[in-house]
Parts: structure tokens; C-alpha cells; sequence
């Protein structure tokens, strides 16, 4: 069988750059060689191409190291260094002359798990990993994912949304109205960032515009969310057609909720596959997981979170990441390994549907 040549994107402009350096790490160790060649296509911080050479380097890079022993701004910056340095030429985004059968974006949060990626790519006429334009958009935006699967009868947190530029038109008014509606604590959150930037839980009226003043600084929507009591569910979701939904995992967060710090410094949140819920409960959110899938046209795969009360029984759809974390140990693939899909069958089953799609 011919070699299948798939380019392997990774950085980009987003804040998520540098996880997405150790996702697209994973994901390389993790093709299955005889059948396919990896050719790394690196994005810097400020958005330019890299094919090969340098972007081959930072692959290999220990950057989970400098992430571990020192900070995120020193891993920025040695990539930036090393970039610099290597003085390569861009990448002229010209795929067919490159060789290229298919793309894997690995690439986490805004211009890459947003949608303008896959445009770019389907505009170049690139088969690629993962969902199209329109599920990777919708999914982006946390208020228009949950107006989606509402739609669909799919249970959502109770919020309201608005816009930055009226909140700093009129910001008494819109603290007003959030007070009115919802009892402390509440969450406020920028509508479409990741890894908890942005986010606070809002225990008393002292802490309402520090909270509104952070998320709108970030974004130019914003959300405002009842707080859910229950466990933190998330499911993996893997095919086109017919997709498949995990087993359930569950995060314990290690502080008040899942934070930042809680995600990616402090490593105190737990992690439990399966989750410690019984068995119906665990096949209701799978459910849900492949109905809410299909209500926002999802491709290839994506990663579903959800709050879940073992005493009520409700599942409350959180937020969909169509471009999950691909650590060794991020959910996603730990989810797809738990249900029998080991990480290089996984990798071969997400380019298997790519090419099956033919963008
Ligand atoms: N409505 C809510 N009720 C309870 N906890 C919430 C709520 N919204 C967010 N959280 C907490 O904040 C974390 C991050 O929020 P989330 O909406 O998943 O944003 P992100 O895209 O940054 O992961 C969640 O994992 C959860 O711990
Ligand atoms: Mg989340």
C-alpha cells in the first residue's frame, strides 16, 4: 500500500500554542509509520508556515520539560528563539507541490479549532482530521453551542449572554439585569475561549465587576451561567455517519472548579475512567453525547463535557471541544482507549475518515 503523506499542523496563533506543541508530540508518536509519513507544518505565534526543518526540531523538542520545570512564558520563548534562529523560509502553502494527501490540525482554541483552519484547508482542497467549517465555528462560541443542542431537547446550564461593547456602554445596567436573573454563586465566562481563561465563579455582589471586567476584556461575548452542582462527565466521540460514543470519564477538579491553574500547573484534579456513576446514568450521557454530536453536524471526532447529578439524574451538556487535548495523558485518547480504540488505531481511524469524507 502507498504511503499516505499527512501534514501534522501544530501551534498556531492561539493562547493553547504550546499545549498544542506537546498534543501534536503525542499525535506523532502515535502514527502508525508503515502507513503513513508525518511531515510536521509548524504556525509561529504570529502566524507563519513552517513546513519541515524547524517545525521537525520543535516536534522533537522537550518542551514539556520547560512546561514542567519552568514556565509557559520560558517554553514561548525558547520556541520563538529556535524559530528565529533557524532563519527557514516559510511555508508558500502550496500542499500539492508539498505532497500532501491530508492534514491533522492539532492545533487548540481560536484559528485552529475554530473553523478558519478547516476553511483554509478545504479552500486548498486538503482533506483533514476532525470536523468541517460550520461544527468547528458553532462549537467555538459556548452560546451558540448550547442554543444548538437546547434546540435539540438537550438539557443546558440557565444563562444569558451580551455583548463587551454594551457592557462598557452601559455596565450598571448589565450587572443589573444578571442580578435579577441569577442567585450566587454564578460562573461568568468569555463565550469562546478555552483552558478556563477568563473564568470566574461569582460567590457575592463584591466580586460581580472584577469578574464581568475580566471576561470582557477577552472577548467581545460573554456569558453568564448558573452554577451546576454535579460531577464533571466528559465522552469521547469518534466517526462520521455512524459515530461512537466513549465510555464516560470524570474529572474531580483539585479546587473550586476547573481552573487554569487546576488544568495545567497544579496537577491536583483527578481523573476517573469510568466515571463513578451507575451504569444507566453513564449510558444517558453517552446518548446525549452522540444526539448533541449530530445536532451541531459534527465530523471525525470531538470531545463532549457534561454536569452530571447522580441524585437528580440530570446531564447538562457544558461545551464541545472539537480539537480535544492529544496529550499521553489527555482525556480524549484515554477515553478512546478505555473503549478498545488504542491511540495508533485512534490516529488511523481520524485520517481513515478524513479521506472517507474528501473534502
Ligand atoms: N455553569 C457552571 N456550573 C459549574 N461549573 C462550571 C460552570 N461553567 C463552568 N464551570 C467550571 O469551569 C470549568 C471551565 O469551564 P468551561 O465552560 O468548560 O470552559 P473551557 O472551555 O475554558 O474549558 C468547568 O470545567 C467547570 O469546572
Ligand atoms: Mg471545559
Amino acid at each position: 500500500m502507498p504511503i499516505t503523506s499527512v501534514a501534522l499542523i501544530f501551534g498556531g496563533r492561539s493562547a493553547e500554542h504550546e499545549i498544542s506543541i506537546i498534543s501534536a508530540k503525542s499525535i506523532a508518536g502515535n502514527i502508525d509509520k508503515e502507513r503513513y509519513g508525518v511531515t510536521p507544518l509548524y504556525i509561529s505565534h504570529d502566524g507563519t508556515w513552517y513546513l519541515d526543518g524547524i517545525a521537525r526540531d520543535i516536534l522533537n523538542f522537550d518542551l514539556a520539560a520547560i512546561l514542567r520545570n519552568a514556565s509557559l512564558e520560558k517554553a514561548s520563548s525558547t520556541i520563538k528563539e529556535m524559530v528565529r534562529k533557524a532563519g527557514q523560509q516559510p511555508f508558500d502553502n502550496d500542499f500539492r507541490s508539498a505532497g500532501i494527501d491530508v492534514a491533522f490540525p492539532a492545533l487548540h482554541g481560536s484559528y485552529g479549532e475554530d473553523g478558519r483552519i478547516q476553511g483554509f484547508l478545504d479552500t486548498c482542497g486538503i482533506p483533514y482530521t476532525g470536523c468541517g467549517v460550520l461544527a468547528s465555528a458553532l462549537t467555538m462560541d459556548k452560546a451558540l453551542t448550547k442554543l444548538c443542542v437546547a434546540d435539540a431537547g438537550i438539557d443546558v446550564a440557565p444563562s444569558i449572554t451580551f455583548f463587551t461593547a454594551d457592557y462598557h456602554t452601559d455596565p450598571q445596567t448589565v450587572a443589573a439585569g444578571i442580578e435579577e436573573k441569577f442567585a450566587y454563586p454564578f460562573f461568568v465566562k468569555p463565550s469562546s475561549l478555552g483552558s478556563s481563561v477568563g473564568i470566574s465563579k461569582v460567590n457575592h455582589s463584591g466580586e460581580l465587576s472584577a469578574a464581568l471586567e475580566t471576561a470582557c476584556s477577552l472577548d467581545t461575548k460573554v456569558l453568564v451561567e448558573k452554577a451546576i452542582t454535579g460531577r464533571e462527565i466528559e465522552i469521547a466521540v469518534l466517526g462520521n455517519d455512524n459515530p461512537v460514543a466513549s465510555v464516560c470519564g470524570e474529572i474531580e477538579p483539585g479546587s473550586d472548579f476547573y481552573d487554569y491553574q487546576d488544568k495545567y500547573i497544579d496537577n491536583k484534579a483527578k481523573l476517573f475512567i469510568p466515571a463513578r456513576i451507575p451504569e444507566e446514568l453513564q449510558e444517558k450521557v453517552r446518548r446525549t453525547a452522540l444526539k448533541a454530536y449530530k445536532a451541531l453536524g459534527c465530523r471525525g471526532m470531538s470531545r463532549i463535557d457534561f454536569f452530571v447529578d447522580e441524585k437528580t439524574g440530570s446531564v447538562v451538556l457544558n461545551e464541545v471541544n472539537t480539537i480535544p487535548g492529544f496529550t499521553d495523558i489527555s482525556m480524549f485518547p484515554m477515553l478512546m482507549e478505555a473503549s478498545g480504540t488504542g491511540f495508533r488505531e485512534l490516529t488511523d481511524r481520524l485520517l481513515q475518515l478524513a479521506l472517507e469524507t474528501g473534502r
